[in-house]
């Protein structure tokens, strides 16, 4: 089975632990898409999805809650999953709610407590 990990990554810890938990999956290969990059993949190629983002002021990084209103889930089944450095607030929640909104069917979710990357809390 191919899966597709749409990532939003602005220093590299959720693009990290992307690739952690692609290494501990066996029967599912994953490609990466970097949201930010311009070639998106053809979604029709992948059976699994997963969004991943940091959060930003308890909540997901806009450009992810754009691009998740953005695409079609088509009933496939997706994971949301993001990294944060104190209080991931409603990003989770929200995140859930845009991709059940884009027609996915939710899967699995979890917040990971990674360093902090805003600089005034360093
Ligand atoms: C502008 C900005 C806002 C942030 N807001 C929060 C926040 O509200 N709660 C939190 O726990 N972490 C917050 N963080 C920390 C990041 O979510 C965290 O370090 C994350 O792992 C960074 O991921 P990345 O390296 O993939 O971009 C913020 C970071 C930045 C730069």
């Amino acid at each position: 089975m191919k899966g597709l990990i749409c990532y939003f990554s602005t220093t590299g810890n959720t693009k990290l632990a992307c690739e952690h938990i692609n290494s501990k999956i066996d029967k599912i290969e994953f490609d990466y898409y970097d949201i930010t990059s311009s070639n998106e993949p053809n979604f029709s190629d992948y059976e699994l999805f997963g969004f991943a983002t940091f959060t930003d002021y308890f909540e997901p990084g806009k450009l992810m809650v754009r691009y998740m209103e953005s695409i079609k889930g088509d009933g496939k089944p997706a994971f949301v999953f993001n990294t944060y450095g104190q209080m991931s607030g409603n990003t989770l929640g929200s995140m859930a709610r845009a991709i059940k909104e884009s027609g996915f069917k939710l899967i699995e979710a979890y917040s990971l407590h990674v360093p902090e990357n805003y600089p005034p809390l360093i």
